[in-house]
């Protein structure tokens, strides 16, 4: 088996090249020239290394001319988005996506994090640091602070089930009908507003798609309960900025947390930087795992050569 890792972030092809040939030791495990560790004069691909599969994120513009007999995409990530729109990918060359591999719980952590901070103030606390003000405030129990999930796939549905172990009120928002063991999921147009009337912190984890692309707007997040927060680890493309910003400063909605953006790096000018009641991290709410996505992709190869099924494909029409 041929495996050609093409990765755009210096260091994780190397680091994926190394985790895939350590699991699977029949592979010549190589990393495509065209991306930048492979200029590493042992694991660099020659020119006309023809592979069997591909693992990677965001590969060159010319990578899949150069690798014509690929049977299938592993993507590094569990978002495909971008992906999707890569201009060379063929239309029918199977896709497969990294299901949780460590990341779900990330996702919790970081989710409970915010919950947590909310229901303390302590955002009302570091302001009052500023001013040397000592008052204290009533922590907000966490019954009332009922949360969305929108989107209750691998990682929403974990996040939901985990938030409401913690004894938040969590309800989840899919396409279709879906049952999940002590969370109400909605769904349809009739069910999107009932869902976000009951939502006071509203966690998007549903992936870029032409149905998902603005549609946390005005709209939707007026009809959030008063007090609202909004927590976004899934992509940026999901939330119309300017009215975001406009809820905040109109007092609709009370802060947000933000881990993704349309533009990655966000450019310094973006107002999102200086706003008081944003918080912002760089999309690390949920970091791939190398050594556990490897394992998984692995797995996945082991399973497809014994002619067995393998979760995470992804559906190209639905865009995820
Ligand atoms: N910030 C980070 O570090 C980070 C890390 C990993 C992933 N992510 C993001 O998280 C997303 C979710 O990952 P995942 O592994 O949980 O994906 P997944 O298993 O494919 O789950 C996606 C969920 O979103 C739902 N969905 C899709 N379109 C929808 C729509 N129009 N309205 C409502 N729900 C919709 C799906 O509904 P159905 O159940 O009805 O199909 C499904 O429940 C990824 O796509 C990626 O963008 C971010």
């Amino acid at each position: 088996m041929r495996i050609v890792v093409a990765h755009s972030e210096p260091g994780s092809g190397l680091a994926w090249r190394h985790e895939l040939a350590e699991r699977l030791p029949g592979a010549i495990v190589l990393v495509d020239p065209g991306t930048p560790d492979g200029h590493d004069g042992r694991h660099a691909a020659p020119a006309g290394f023809v592979a069997d599969w591909a693992v990677g994120w965001a590969p060159p513009a010319d990578f899949f001319a150069r690798q014509p007999s690929l049977r299938g995409f592993f993507s590094s990530g569990a978002g495909v988005d971008n992906l999707l729109r890569h201009p060379g990918l063929p239309a029918a060359l199977p896709v497969i996506r990294l299901e949780d591999a460590g990341m779900g719980a990330l996702m919790v952590d970081y989710c409970l994090h915010e919950l947590l901070r909310i229901a303390g103030r302590f955002d009302t606390y570091a302001a009052q640091q500023a001013r040397a003000n000592w008052t204290e405030h009533a922590p907000i129990p966490r019954a009332e602070l009922p949360v969305g999930v929108l989107g209750v796939g691998v990682l929403g549905a974990h996040v939901a089930r985990e938030l409401a172990r913690a004894g938040f009120p969590v309800r989840g928002f899919a396409r279709g009908p879906r049952a999940l063991d002590g969370v109400e999921v909605l769904h349809g147009p009739q069910g999107w507003h009932a869902f976000l009337a009951a939502t006071r912190v509203l966690i998007l984890l549903a992936p870029r798609t032409p149905e998902t692309e603005d549609l946390i707007d005005a709209d939707a997040l007026s009809r959030l309960r008063p007090g609202g927060w909004l927590i976004n680890v899934a992509r940026g493309a999901l939330v119309v900025d300017a009215d975001l910003i406009d809820a905040l400063d109109a007092g609709r909605l009370e802060g947000a947390t933000l881990d993704v953006f349309r533009q990655e790096p966000l450019p310094a000018s973006h107002p999102f930087w200086r706003h008081p009641r944003i918080r912002m991290t760089p999309h690390v709410s949920a970091p791939t795992q190398v050594a556990v996505s490897a394992a998984q992709v692995a797995a996945k190869l082991g399973a497809i050569g014994r002619g067995e099924s393998v979760g995470g494909i992804v559906e190209r029409a639905r865009g995820y």
